[in-house]
């Protein structure tokens, strides 16, 4: 997709239609991003039927608060903010932005310290974000006008780019991606949903499939996604499936466009999806400073638990009275914020391991690990006769640090009283326990 005269003619198309998308959903209608003529983006066009790719990515209560107009102009193929782990006072970029779903969505999950920047180029969409986010009462939000291909932000100003089917749309892709990685600061973050064909298709059913699925679209095959990120120095690239596109959703408007759809369809079945592309830029390499808490690290830590979806209650008597049963990492680099928490809600001769938390772009090196094993330690040398713990997702790695599975009835009273296990533990989370000699 990428010559050189076509940038400008995909350009004039696609600012063309997201216009008149943007009017649709201005006037109360869903936005399609193709007039009839084209009946293209979805079998919706053509049947009126539910658009696959576009309808239900949202739950309901993510919406609810939204301006209608927001929703309905809701154009995406996924929902990357859910699945981006954004931090409180985190900047982000919703590149492509429409009529501003995400980038609202966004400023939500960053709160008054964070910002949520959306960029587009269709004036029509950019007036619809704007009114929308001022009907939804938003103030960290700004709209700029541009094209993913210069982001007109400096390098290294941006914690998480994010975006929702609009790369497929760009005649530049590694341009696109080396912008993001301009803009994000070292360790930001990549978090895009887009349209990715899995292996090869053939030449008339994939043209004939992306215009299906995104009008003048260019998906990327997924591992020409990931080396292009690589390409532009991004790390750990990773391409998970979000929905599998249907053969029989397309089978209208591939008919349409004269493909023998019986012909081809085993070779587009599960084959083109909608996607969660996620990369990092790298970090500077520092090494984070461990130390016991302090009672003037509450509202850091109690931002920590917020990120990581983990409850605060009890957080700041424990501060107040025992604070050196927390253990925290800071960053040298910026002590001002903390990078992970994990603390011993001690009961007796008993304690629980609890809020066990760690910074997004400080994850996968080893912290989470390193609270814990100090924290493990720390138990055994005060005496105490077995450490517990809750989880949901790491009942796997535990048992490296000596832990094992227990019954929930097996669970000392004191322990089945604590606040985190009272107020946080959802039924499913597995109790595990680590036992020391005396
Ligand atoms: C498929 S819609 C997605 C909108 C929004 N992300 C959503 O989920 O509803 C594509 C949007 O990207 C914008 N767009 C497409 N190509 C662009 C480019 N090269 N630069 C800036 N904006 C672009 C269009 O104007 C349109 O608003």
């Amino acid at each position: 997709m990428s010559t050189h005269d076509e940038p400008r003619d995909l350009t004039t198309i696609v600012r063309e239609r997201y216009g008149q998308a943007a009017r649709r959903a201005s006037e109360g209608a869903a936005a399609s991003c193709c007039g009839p003529a084209s009946s293209c983006c979805g079998a919706s066009a053509a049947s009126g039927t539910a658009d696959p790719i576009t309808s239900n990515l949202y739950v309901n209560g993510e919406t609810a608060s939204l301006p209608p107009a927001a929703v309905l102009a809701s154009l995406g193929c996924g929902n990357p903010t859910a699945l981006a782990q954004l931090a409180l006072g985190d900047v982000v970029l919703d590149l492509g932005s429409g009529g501003g779903i995400d980038v609202l969505l966004s400023a939500r999950r960053v709160g008054p310290t964070g910002k949520a920047y959306g960029l587009d180029m269709t004036d029509e969409m950019l007036d619809l974000a704007r009114k929308n986010a001022s009907e939804a009462g938003v103030a960290n939000v700004e709209f700029l006008k541009g094209r993913i291909e210069a982001i007109p932000l400096p390098d290294n100003s941006v914690d998480v780019v994010i975006s929702n089917c609009v790369i497929n749309l760009s005649g530049d892709k590694r341009t696109v991606l080396a912008e993001a990685y301009r803009v994000l600061k070292p360790g930001g973050r990549f978090a895009v949903s887009d349209v990715v064909v899995r292996g090869e298709l053939p030449a008339a059913a994939r043209r004939s499939m992306e215009l299906w699925v995104g009008c003048v679209a260019g998906a990327l095959e997924e591992s020409e996604f990931t080396q292009l990120l690589g390409d532009v120095g991004f790390e750990a690239a990773e391409i998970e499936p979000t929905r599998v596109y249907d053969i029989e959703d397309a089978r209208e408007f591939l008919a349409g466009a004269g493909l023998d759809v019986d012909e081809v369809a085993n070779e587009i079945q599960g084959k083109v999806m909608g996607a969660f592309i996620r990369a990092r830029k790298p970090g500077v390499s520092r090494t984070p400073a461990f130390r016991p808490a302090t009672a003037s690290d509450l509202t850091s830590i109690e931002r920590l638990l917020a990120t990581a979806g983990l409850t605060t209650a009890g957080i700041a008597d424990i501060l107040e009275a025992r604070a050196s049963d927390f253990v925290v990492a800071e960053d040298p680099g910026d002590p001002s914020e903390l990078v992970a928490v994990a603390g011993l809600e001690i009961c007796c001769a008993t304690a629980l391991l609890r809020s066990v938390a760690v910074r997004p772009e400080w994850q996968q090196r080893g912290l989470g690990r390193e609270l814990v094993r100090r924290l493990v330690c720390e138990a055994e040398g005060r005496g105490l006769r077995a450490l517990y713990l809750l989880t949901l997702t790491a009942e796997h790695y535990f048992p490296r640090l000596g832990f094992e599975r227990i019954e929930r009835g097996d669970v000392p009273p004191e322990i089945a009283d604590t606040l985190e296990f009272k107020n946080a533990c959802p039924a499913s989370a597995v109790v595990m326990v680590r036992t020391f000699t005396r």
